[in-house]
């Protein structure tokens, strides 16, 4: 098969595009049939080696989410999903089988089946942003557990960087699960983009007081932030939580160190909690997956600049290309061509 792989970790030129055996998958896994490859920041970090932990011998496939048909099962998965699309998540965690390649092998539950309806775009745009998205909106003790139609009424989230691709994903969650959505944005074009994804309030934080802003829709405090960049807005959130609320921290975009303010987070008995999608406890990945595949089947979830997430798609051999995208910060989702 054609596959992009690496042996060693670095810049975007260590991607090569090579011709590999075709995985068969072993128990308890199936073969998917890739159509689209998802590219996400952790990709290029685990290529680059600032996050990856040691290469093995074998040259390692990088990407982690993905969309495609499944096409071949390991001993012990029913041979009825053969055939059927699927959206693909954490392909590549820990294992040599990523998604920028024309196969991969997956954990049978890592192939989530996407139904007639769905594109395969959108299932390659899922996995990371999406389930870390809804970590983000489940995990405080004022938030319900599970997202759906109604969960989240009544509620108000704020999205920190509403235009980025895990910001877009938490704002069509919210949305689907009924809450007050205010995102914050760099520009004007990103505010559209936070608009179209379904964001209520829109706030230019280069041009406007957040917090000045926030409060006119959340008197009170909002009861969730999710929060790509707590060096430089921890401050600001502090200033906005409502009663029992909670800043999910999932990046470190800004910096790697956060002052915090410490009695306007005691006062309302906050919650800052990390998160990272790969570690999170076992009940909330598999909440997450059903809840997350529930809002697709239920067309709550979109892509394309219509829906605040334009698409960039690369064809195979220039993954490398696709890569050095995301590392520059390409506003929309960014996207492998596997067959082309
Ligand atoms: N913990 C996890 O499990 C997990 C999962 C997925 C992603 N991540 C990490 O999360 C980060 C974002 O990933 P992504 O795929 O969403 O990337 P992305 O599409 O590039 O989005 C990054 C967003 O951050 C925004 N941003 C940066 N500084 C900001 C600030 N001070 N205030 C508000 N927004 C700010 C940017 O908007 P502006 O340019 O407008 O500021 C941009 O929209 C990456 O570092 C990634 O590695 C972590």
């Amino acid at each position: 098969m054609r596959a992009i792989s690496y042996r060693r970790t670095g810049g975007p030129e260590v991607l090569e595009l090579l011709d590999l055996p075709v995985p068969d998958p072993g128990p308890g896994e199936v073969r998917v049939r890739l159509a689209f490859s998802g590219v996400n920041p952790t990709d290029w970090k685990s290529r680059s080696g600032a996050t990856a932990g040691a290469l093995g011998t074998d040259a390692q496939v990088p990407n982690q989410d993905g969309a495609g048909t499944v096409e071949a099962v390991g001993q012990g998965v029913a041979p009825a999903v053969v055939g059927q699309r699927v959206w693909v998540w954490e392909a590549a965690w820990q294992r040599r089988w990523g998604t920028a390649a024309e196969y991969t092998v997956v954990p049978a539950r890592q192939a989530v089946l996407l139904g007639e309806g769905p594109s395969f775009e959108l299932g390659a745009a899922l996995g990371i942003p999406f389930l870390t998205a809804h970590r983000c909106l489940t995990l405080g003790e004022a938030l319900p557990d599970r997202l759906g139609p109604g969960a989240l009424a009544g509620r108000t989230v704020l999205v920190q960087g509403g235009a980025g691709a895990v910001g877009n994903a938490a704002i069509q969650l919210a949305r689907w699960a009924d809450a007050t959505v205010v995102a914050t944005v760099s520009s004007p074009h990103k505010a559209q983009l936070a608009a179209a994804a379904g964001a209520s309030h829109v706030v230019d934080y280069r041009q406007q007081d957040v917090v000045t802003e926030v409060r006119k829709v959340a008197p009170k405090g909002v009861d969730v932030v999710v929060e790509v960049a707590p060096a430089a807005n921890a401050a600001v959130d502090a200033q906005l939580l409502g009663p029992h609320a909670a800043v999910a921290v999932y990046a470190n975009n800004g910096g790697d160190e956060v002052t915090l303010p410490v009695r306007p987070s005691m006062t309302p008995n906050a919650q800052w909690h990390f998160v990272l999608v790969y570690t999170e406890p076992e009940r909330a990945k598999v909440i997450g997956v059903e809840d997350v595949n529930a809002a697709v089947l239920d067309g709550a979830v979109r892509v394309g600049e219509e829906a605040g997430l334009p698409l960039h798609v690369f064809p195979l051999a220039e993954t490398a290309q696709a890569h050095r995208a995301v590392e520059e910060g390409a506003v929309g989702k960014v996207l492998v061509d596997v067959t082309a």
